[in-house]
This record gives structure tokens, C-alpha cells and sequence, in this order.
């Protein structure tokens, strides 16, 4: 079986979508910042289907997406900040930890057992459709197989997971590119839990600076693994040569790269383009990518992670 690729803006695709979630299947989701494996939030059997699909493991919990507050506010319960970063962000790369509510019908598998609850409205209108359609909250983690490259493109979609699903919405490139930055709190004290395509400053203008959660808390984000989003190439960070056996990937205003993130050195650019600029490099058959430095600010942070934990050994989990 390979999935069909339907258009993401017809709405003949989203009720094939529906129809899909609604049996308990599995649909490859647009979203503006990575592409995401949707099934049915509450449907215990389709979240199991979601994990075995994604060889994720089963103690790194999943994002509810809803169409906006309304609906976050019927599976968790929102703090006076949360519900202010909702109001400012959302829809929007940005996902808070909330607790859940003890009605709350997203399936205990999908939150990994925890008494928390990470959701998110995602801006894409393909997204924001297909879960207004279906009229519950979906849980996405990126599609890709567990600790590979995140998709940006439904093709990306169809290489990683398109004999393992059914349908796949096409939305186009996705435009922020990295996932989304996650928030969990401590009382009313948000925490950064993941770096993402929210930026930091952003965040802090409503909240002051974030805290960080101890390593060994629950409050940390599980599926913060060390090696993540890694390509088969080796990666090597911050370089300022070339050495043998390596292109370079350059950001900014270098010469002799094989592929660059952004000439311009424009950040968001680079966030847009840093997992299919990767996955370019693997479909080259390349055997060390030597990266450009990358300024550790705004959405410099999120892409300078990424590489980190693409650069860590796969087997050093
Ligand atoms: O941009 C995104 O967030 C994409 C798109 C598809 O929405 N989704 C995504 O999902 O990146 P995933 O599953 O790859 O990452 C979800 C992150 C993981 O780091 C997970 O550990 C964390 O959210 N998370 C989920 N539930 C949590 C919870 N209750 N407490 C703390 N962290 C949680
Ligand atoms: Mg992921």
C-alpha cells in the first residue's frame, strides 16, 4: 500500500480525511510547522496504531491539536498565563502543558500515563479544517519514524511512513519549518520545555524569562531525546572549513557550499529550509555535513538544537 497524496485545500480531501480518522486510521496532517501523523485523539486503538506506525516509544506523550482555546479548554485546564499565551500565539507554533481535566477524553496512552496534557492549535488551514471537520482534537506527532527528520513536505511524508498510512494532505512547504516551541508550567512560572519555532523573546514579552525544568523532573519534556532528528551523514557544527569527505551547509554569506540554508543569513529562512536541506544531503549519499555557525537567537535557538541532536551518535541515546 502507498498513501495517495490528496490536495490539502479541497474539501472533498478533508472529508476522505475524516472518514479515514474517524475508522481509526492515520493522516498524513500539514501544519505550518512540520508535518504531523493525525489519528483520533480519543480513540485509544488509534493512538496505539499511531506509536507502531512511528516506532515511537511509548513513554514520549503526543500533542493534542484543536481548532483554538474553545476547544483546549474542554481537555485541559488553562491557567490565567496559558490561557494569555493562547490568546497572543494561537493558532501558532506554540504548544502548552496544561494539567488535564479529569473528563478529559484525549486517551491516556497518547499523554504517556502523565496527568498533563500538551495541546496546540496549529495555524495551517488544512489543519485547522480537517480538525474543525472532524470536530475533536487530533493527536500529530511529526511524521516522520521515530528519531528521523521531521517532514516539511507531504513527499517527505510519503518517503518516511507512506506504506504505514492511508491518505496524506498536501499543504505545500511547510513555512516555519521547525515544531513548535513548548511551554509547561511550574504554579503560574512557564518553563521552556522544547525549543521551537516560537521564539524565546516572544514568549518571555508576556511571561519574563523563562525557567528551565530540572532534567529529572517530570515537568521535562520526555521526548527530548538526545540523538533526534538525525540524518545518516555525520554532522559537524560550527565549521569554518571544509574537511575531507564533507560538503558544507552554509548559512549565510560562504562560498563553496553544497547547499545553503539562507545566503541572506534570514533566520526563518533557514528554520523553513533546515530538514529538507538535510534530507537533500542523505538523497546526495553524502558522508559528513560540515554546518556553518548559526547565531544563537531568535529562531537560531530551535535550529541550533536540532543540529545539536542531529549531530549526537544515534547510539549515544
Ligand atoms: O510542531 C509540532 O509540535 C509538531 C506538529 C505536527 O504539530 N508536532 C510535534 O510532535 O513535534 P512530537 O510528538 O514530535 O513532539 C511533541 C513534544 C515531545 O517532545 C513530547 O515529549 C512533548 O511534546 N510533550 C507531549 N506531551 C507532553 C507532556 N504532557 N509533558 C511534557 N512534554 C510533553
Ligand atoms: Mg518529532
Amino acid at each position: 500500500m502507498t498513501a495517495s497524496i490528496l490536495p490539502g485545500h479541497d474539501p472533498a480531501s478533508i472529508a476522505a480525511a475524516c472518514r479515514v480518522l474517524r475508522e481509526g486510521g492515520l493522516v498524513g496532517m500539514p501544519t505550518e510547522t512540520v508535518y504531523g501523523l493525525a489519528a483520533d485523539a480519543a480513540n485509544g486503538n488509534a493512538v496505539a496504531a499511531l506509536y507502531a506506525a512511528k516506532g515511537r516509544p511509548k513513554f514520549n506523550p503526543l500533542i493534542s491539536h484543536v481548532t483554538g482555546l474553545d476547544m483546549a479548554e474542554t481537555l485541559g485546564r488553562f491557567n490565567p498565563v496559558a490561557r494569555e499565551l493562547a490568546h497572543a500565539f494561537w493558532p501558532g507554533p506554540l504548544t502548552l502543558v496544561v494539567p488535564r481535566l479529569t473528563d478529559c477524553p484525549v486517551s491516556e496512552l497518547a499523554c504517556a500515563g502523565l496527568d498533563t496534557l500538551a495541546v496546540r492549535a496549529p495555524a495551517h488551514p488544512a489543519a485547522q479544517n480537517l480538525i474543525a471537520a472532524f470536530g475533536g482534537p487530533l493527536v500529530a506527532p511529526s511524521a516522520n519514524p521515530s528519531g528521523g527528520v521531521s517532514p516539511t513536505r507531504a513527499a517527505h511524508v510519503a518517503e518516511g511512513l507512506g506504506s504505514r498510512i492511508g491518505l496524506i494532505l498536501d499543504g505545500g512547504p511547510c513555512d516555519v519549518g521547525v515544531e513548535s516551541t513548548v511551554i509547561g508550567f511550574d504554579g503560574d512560572k512557564a518553563l521552556l520545555l522544547r525549543k521551537g519555532g516560537l521564539a524565546r523573546a516572544e514568549i518571555e514579552a508576556i511571561t519574563g524569562p523563562l525557567g528551565r525544568p530540572d532534567a529529572d523532573s517530570p515537568k521535562a519534556s520526555p521526548g527530548m531525546l538526545k540523538s533526534h532528528y538525525a540524518p545518516r551523514a555525520a554532522l559537524r557544527l560550527n565549521a569554518t572549513d571544509i574537511r575531507e569527505g564533507e560538503v558544507l551547509l552554509g548559512f549565510g554569506a560562504v562560498s563553496d557550499a553544497e547547499l545553503n540554508l539562507s545566503p541572506t543569513g534570514d533566520l526563518q529562512e533557514a528554520a523553513a529550509n533546515l530538514f529538507a536541506c538535510l534530507r537533500e544531503l542523505d538523497a546526495r549519499g553524502v558522508q559528513g555535513i560540515a554546518v556553518s555557525p548559526i547565531p544563537d537567537e531568535g529562531l537560531g535557538e530551535a535550529i541550533n538544537d536540532r543540529l545539536q541532536r542531529a549531530a549526537v551518535p544515534r547510539d549515544a541515546e
